[in-house]
């Protein structure tokens, strides 16, 4: 066993009850991340991608239940802190004290992530006085110089920090009070970035941050994000549906698919020697200004066919039904993860094969 992994999630399987079933939403699922290092998890809308993000956080809905697996952080196995029946327990203190002081969340759609009736830096404010045993952490050798001497209320702390946050991120500090329909997209989407970052978690979910961004703000933010996250040697989790977006920002990458990892790599091997099909696909499909006409046609193509639903998933390996190699025992039988290079698992029966020096027939 690796003890290095800030994040280490084993097995997860976490089902939705609906009126006639379960949507296995994440099913059998393993992936870490290590201490300074950024993950990319991709995949096709519906994968799973939010959804695993929030059972680690633990923030599910009623119909959520953890039904096996674990998520140690820092050795921690989250998943102690579910109700026998694997629903959340919503008021178990202890991983409220972890969710935004250790592990926090940029949320996916940053238009509906604030509250509109108050005040910008008030929402921040909120999200830092829930942590107040956290407050003493946040005072730098400026904030000791500017109130030497004085008395100094615990909000005052949360407010320099808040400034100082603005600055972090590059908004204006004029703008702290303002309301949230006086900020633009892009400046939305920098408040809750600012907010996430707020306590210096050592990790940080970013959940397509910059999906309902123009490509031009979505760049500049994700630089940003890369930026600070270097700056403080923290983790992060980086989701998108868009692997182009995620690849230069990850040092690995994850591939989901229909509820499960299809593929682990480093990004530089995973974009040398993807072996799962999906993969292969995805990469394929990346629009590219470099070769000829008839090379674009063909490279976006894609994958045929489209992603399961999530009730009643086809059996054995998810993605055979849009497989091109599929054979009997991908009907029948889920792939257990091939190690096929260092730090590279591939969860395919041809990978597998290939990997101990078969033929795939
Ligand atoms: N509260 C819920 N109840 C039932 N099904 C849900 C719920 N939330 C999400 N799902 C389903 O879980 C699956 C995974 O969704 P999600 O994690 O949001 O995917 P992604 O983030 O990759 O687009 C989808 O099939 C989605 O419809
Ligand atoms: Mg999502």
């Amino acid at each position: 066993m690796n003890m290095g992994h800030l994040l280490e999630v084993n097995d997860l399987v976490m089902h939705f009850k609906i009126q006639d079933g379960w949507v296995e939403a994440v099913d059998h699922v393993t992936f870490h991340v290590d201490e300074g290092e950024t993950l990319g998890v991709v995949g096709e809308s519906g994968c799973g991608k939010t959804t695993t993000a929030y059972a680690i956080t633990q923030l599910l809905p009623r119909n959520a239940f953890i039904k096996g697996g674990s998520i140690k952080f820092k050795g921690k196995d989250l998943t102690e802190f579910v109700n026998d029946d694997g629903t959340i327990d919503i008021f178990n203190q202890a991983i409220r004290d972890i969710r935004w002081d250790q592990i926090s969340i940029i949320f996916q759609g940053a238009m509906d992530a604030l509250n509109p009736v108050y005040r910008v830096g008030d929402q921040i404010e909120e999200a830092i006085m829930a942590h107040t045993d956290s407050l003493p952490g946040l005072i730098d050798d400026e904030f000791r110089e500017k109130f030497a001497g004085m008395r100094v209320e615990e909000r005052e702390i949360a407010r320099y920090r808040i400034e100082k946050l603005y600055d972090i991120v590059n908004l204006n500090r004029d703008r702290i009070d303002h309301y949230p329909h006086e900020y633009s997209g892009g400046m939305k989407q920098r408040a809750l970035i600012a907010m996430a970052l707020a306590l210096r978690p050592d990790f940080i979910i970013a959940d397509e941050p910059t999906t309902a961004l123009d490509v031009i703000t979505s760049y500049k933010i994700l630089k940003e994000i890369k930026r600070i996250q270097e700056e403080h040697n923290q983790s992060m989790m980086m989701i998108s549906h868009d692997i182009s977006r995620v690849a230069e920002m990850s040092n690995r990458m994850a591939v989901m698919y229909a509820g499960r990892i299809a593929e682990t790599a480093r990004t530089t091997d995973l974009f040398c020697d993807a072996q799962h099909p999906y993969t292969i696909g995805l990469i394929n499909s990346i629009p590219t200004i470099l070769g000829t006409k008839e090379e674009m046609k063909d490279r976006l193509k894609g994958i045929p066919g489209s992603p399961p639903p999530l009730v009643n998933p086809p059996k054995g390996c998810r993605f055979h039904p849009r497989c091109k190699y599929m054979k009997d025992k991908c009907k029948k039988y889920s792939p257990k993860p091939a190690e096929v290079g260092p730090d590279h698992l591939v969860w395919c029966w041809k990978a597998d094969a290939e990997n101990r020096g078969h033929e795939w027939k």
